[in-house]
């Protein structure tokens, strides 16, 4: 194959995988409840995903943290009303914090 068709290729495969991990974690977010405490852009009973995302985007640990909170909860972080634990998986949680962490 050409350089060019390879880049777009390439190009294509990153694309989709984005649009498919926005995808899953969009599913997740109404499947686990979160949507019931949280909304993107507004924030709820909890922050929305805007300002977490600006909050963590350049930590380095930021996907980990984000699951470690997703999994067991979050209290302090942004008022006085505490994030009880969530009945989330490893890679559920992964998912959805990779995405949170691409929202602008
Ligand atoms: C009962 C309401 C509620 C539900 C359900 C809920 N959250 Fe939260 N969430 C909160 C609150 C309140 C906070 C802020 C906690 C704090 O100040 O430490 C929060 C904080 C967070 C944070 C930021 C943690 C930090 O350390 O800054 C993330 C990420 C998050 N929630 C993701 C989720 C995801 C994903 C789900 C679904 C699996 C979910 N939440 C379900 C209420 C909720």
């Amino acid at each position: 194959m050409r350089p060019q068709v390879l880049f777009l290729a390439a190009a294509a495969a990153s694309l989709s995988n984005a649009a498919a991990l926005a995808a899953d974690a969009q599913q997740l977010l109404k499947d686990k409840a979160c949507l019931a405490c949280h909304i993107v852009d507004k924030k709820l009973v909890g922050p929305s995903y805007k300002e977490v995302a600006a909050k963590y985007r350049l930590r380095k640990d930021a996907e980990a943290y984000l699951v470690k909170k997703i999994k067991e909860g979050s209290t302090g972080v942004w008022g006085p009303v505490p994030m009880p634990p969530n009945a989330v998986n490893d890679g559920d949680a992964r998912t959805l914090a990779k995405y949170i962490l691409t929202i602008k």
